[in-house]
């Protein structure tokens, strides 16, 4: 029996050989290929989003959740869209219709989710440029000024140019392509935005503060409250609402279901051992959302105390400007190292993003890389302009289904991340566990020898539990619990 199962795989190992087309523009090896795709997920949603869920959802109970969630949930999906990109060779566009004619429309799908967020994720790019300006002028004081933030996104220029020029840094590194482009730049961004990390969580970790009331709070007091969970007035409804929280949040930032892992994965070389790099790009993304926490919640905490974590989206844009404020002259450069490091965290995002659109459209239609990038960064920066313009002279308020008031970003946000990315991610597991076989991208892991130990953990969670979760976290969408 044994023999038989191996002589199969060696069939299927190579088949996948025979198919794989010669190689196609590619990174040098296994850790250009992580350094981008870790570049890819560690963004706003690690730096931004993360802290403020941590904060809100009970610290150490969350990370607790989040990390379980992380080895399996994550690991499946991300395992799978990589594995469906190599096997492929081909962009997003493309690639679900290689495993099954029908299920091409899959590939449509993984077009318009990147193609919806690029143009919103440059406008909050230009954001964060305005930030990073902002300290590097030294003028950290007019951050905090009542209304600093709304006065800049609703004034009808600098938007638009500050995300003009976040667009052409993204422009000019995916125009260069692959090697010389997105990995080149991700081996200088990465380090350097780890160096700023660990930097600002050390300083983070020995602020104190006197308050009014005379009450002395420390970094490592908040330390101790961003990791210890909190059990307090927990109930099942609140549980699973952190699972949920949890779940999104993990979804977001291992970029999932944005096609990017797809055309990533295109780019990396059989050589390398896929189970090992996916491994590696979880836990790179998951220690940075976790210092972020203690680079952000600590310093918060040592100011405003436990009410001052609850500022939810405000905690980077509003709380923490005032956290550097308090800071004195040292706060100006911790604030610009800050932004310095966001603005790293969301070009290597960025980049990634259209990158994913690009290789679609590449691929599908056989263009040049040099036409897809104008074609695709042009017609993404009007989307852009509209985004920006959804601030003023288009501002309406929208009331989405989860009870938020939205404006135009806001709608793409959600129509992205909240319906159309878990639905696609939803009918892979289904293509890729029901339809075809999950046999097949095993097959794309063991290529070369390389062992693939969780192949039982893989296939429950591919077949069962993923899609079951994921369609939890869809009717989130519409209802609200
Ligand atoms: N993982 C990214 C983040 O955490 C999500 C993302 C990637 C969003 C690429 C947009 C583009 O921010």
């Amino acid at each position: 029996m044994r023999s038989i199962c191996r002589f199969v795989r060696h069939l299927d190992d190579e088949k996948s050989e025979i198919m794989a087309k010669k190689e196609r523009n590619s990174f040098s090896g296994s850790m250009g290929f992580v350094l981008a795709a870790a570049g890819s997920a560690v963004g706003l949603g690690n730096i931004w989003r993360f802290p403020y869920l941590a904060a809100r959802d009970g610290g150490g109970l969350f990370l607790l959740i989040y990390i379980v969630l992380a080895v399996t949930f994550g690991f499946t999906l991300l395992i799978t869209e990589v594995a469906i990109g190599r096997r492929s060779q081909q962009g997003p566009l493309t690639a679900y219709g290689y495993f099954h004619k029908k299920w091409a429309f899959l590939g449509w799908f993984s077009f318009i989710v990147p193609y919806i967020i690029y143009p919103y994720y440059c406008v909050i790019g230009g954001w964060v440029l305005k930030y990073f300006a902002t300290y590097l002028s030294f003028n950290g004081k007019e951050a905090v000024a009542d209304g600093f933030f709304t006065g800049f996104i609703t004034s009808q220029w600098e938007p638009i140019i500050l995300t003009a020029i976040f667009a052409i840094m993204c422009f000019y590194i995916v125009y260069r392509g692959v090697e010389k482009g997105i990995e080149k730049y991700s081996r200088i961004i990465m380090p350097a935005l780890v160096i700023m990390v660990v930097f600002i969580c050390g300083y983070s970790m020995f602020i104190s503060h006197t308050d009014a009331n005379g009450v002395t709070r420390t970094g490592l007091d908040g330390a101790a409250v961003y990791f210890l969970p909190n059990f307090e007035g927990l109930t099942l409804r609140r549980f699973l609402m952190i699972a949920l929280d949890a779940m999104g949040q993990l979804f977001y930032s291992l970029s999932i279901a944005m096609g990017i892992m797809v055309a990533y994965g295109s780019y990396m070389k059989r050589s390398v051992n896929l189970g090992q790099a996916v491994d590696r790009i979880e836990i790179f993304d998951t220690l940075i959302a976790v210092l972020a926490g203690l680079m952000i919640i600590p310093a918060v905490y040592v100011f405003m105390g436990t009410e001052g974590m609850k500022a939810g989206p405000g905690l980077m844009f509003i709380a923490l400007p005032n956290v550097f404020d308090s800071l004195g002259v040292f706060g100006t450069v911790i604030g610009m190292v800050f932004f310095l490091m966001v603005l790293f965290a969301a070009i290597t995002s960025a980049v990634s993003i259209l990158e994913a659109i690009v290789a679609s459209v590449k691929d599908k239609f056989g263009w040049t890389r040099k036409k897809s990038v104008l074609i695709m960064a042009g017609t993404g920066f009007i989307w852009s302009v509209v985004v920006c313009l959804g601030y003023n002279i288009w501002y309406f308020e929208y009331p989405l289904p989860n009870g938020a008031i939205g404006q135009i970003l806001d709608i793409f946000d959600y129509v992205s991340n909240n319906v159309l990315m878990p639905v696609l991610a939803i009918l892979t597991c289904i293509l890729i566990g029901w339809v075809v076989s999950p046999r097949l991208l095993v097959g794309e892991m063991r290529l070369n020898g390389y062992k693939f130990t969780r192949k039982g953990l893989y296939f429950v969670m591919l077949k069962f539990v993923v899609p079951v979760m994921l369609t939890v976290l869809l009717l989130t969408a519409f209802i609200q619990f």
